[in-house]
């Protein structure tokens, strides 16, 4: 195809006496037009393979090229793998100013997920960059992982004695967006009593799935016996679950975590837990002081090592392909719906 534009183009010569200099721009050009996109994956956490799969099948049937760096131990791989592609997937993967300084071609960065939280968005629209999220396709797994860490503390972290049951407990998700919904769908099947909080999210949507709404994040946390937290990470909430808040927490309380460890007051959660031994931690974020948390608090915290919540097959996919193809739907038809630096 570019020889065929090359000869077109000095053909053309012929006809219009095209200068040299004009004849190599119109080569370029032709030739970036026809020069196969790449998108890259890049994933320190990898995805199953059988989503990687179907990512390579959307990125090759819109005649794109797929690169993966997966698993990878060094910022450095992740700046000399983001050189030339046009396109990014990304997981938890920091994309900062660097990243996209050395990403001279990227036109579109995709957090396959809900949290955004660690892309730039300001510098990716300073370097031009479309930065979308994938809403909503890991929702269910993450849910699901809430509620085994429900049971999880409600059985003593089964440790053999003897626990108690989640069925007619109160139960308070911070954040009704998605994830909270899944979690409100899953625990009305355990026969919890649900309640949120969610200040951008209108009362009658929750009262339409069964859910109490409360006023506030205080009579959330005064009201429940578990507490499931999916706020994101933002200037706002980074620290906000703190003492305060926790002080009003009924006895025998649970506080889930599957949403950002910077939304915890980390020293505080430990004074806090110093002081009431009835109070149990379970997290798939790891606290910067796990190692401190699992010595004090042993039978009544629990992290996992490495965030679980959207690591399913099932989300993967749905992510995955979804990020996908949001970045063919962008290169080739500028949908932006799901841009979140717009
Ligand atoms: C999200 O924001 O989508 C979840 O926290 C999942 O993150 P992960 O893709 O790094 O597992």
């Amino acid at each position: 195809m570019c020889v065929f534009f090359y000869t077109f183009a000095a053909n053309m010569e012929h006809v219009y006496h095209i200068p040299e200099q004009k004849e190599k721009e119109i080569f370029v050009y032709y030739t970036t037009l026809v020069k196969k996109m790449k998108v890259l994956v890049a994933t320190e956490k990898p995805f199953a393979k059988v989503a990687v799969d179907g990512i390579r099948q959307v990125v090759e049937q819109a005649g794109y090229e797929l690169v993966l760096l997966e698993k990878y131990t060094s910022k450095q791989q992740l700046l000399e793998a983001v050189a030339d592609v046009d396109a990014l997937i990304i997981r938890s993967d920091n994309v900062d100013a660097e990243v996209l300084d050395a990403a001279k071609n990227l036109k579109i960065v995709v957090r396959a997920g809900a949290g955004y939280d660690n892309i730039d968005l300001a510098a990716a629209t300073a370097h031009n960059v479309v930065a979308m999220n994938t809403p909503g396709q890991n929702s269910n797994a993450v849910a699901e992982l809430a509620l085994g860490l429900m049971v999880m503390a409600v059985r003593n972290l089964y440790n053999g004695t003897s626990g108690t049951e989640l069925m007619g407990k109160k139960l308070g998700i911070h954040a009704y967006g998605n994830v909270g919904r899944n979690v409100a769908r899953i625990a009305k099947g355990f026969g919890m009593s649900i309640y949120a909080y969610d200040a951008y999210c209108p009362a009658e949507v929750m009262v339409n799935e069964g859910v109490t709404p409360v006023a506030s994040a205080e009579e959330l946390y005064s009201t429940c016996d578990i507490v499931s937290l999916h706020i994101p990470a933002t200037p706002e909430t980074k620290g906000s679950i703190n003492n305060a808040l926790l002080s009003r927490m009924p006895q025998g309380a649970v506080l889930v975590n599957t949403a950002r460890k910077e939304v915890i007051n980390e020293d505080e959660l430990i004074q806090f837990m110093q002081m009431r031994k009835d109070f149990k931690y379970m997290t798939d974020i790891m606290p910067a002081a796990d190692q401190k948390m699992q010595e004090l608090f042993e039978g009544r915290y629990f992290a996992t090592p490495k965030k679980m919540g959207a690591q399913t097959a099932e989300a993967n996919i749905n992510a995955g392909i979804a990020a996908a193809k949001q970045i063919v739907d962008y290169l080739e038809n500028g949908n932006t719906k799901f841009q979140v630096n717009k």
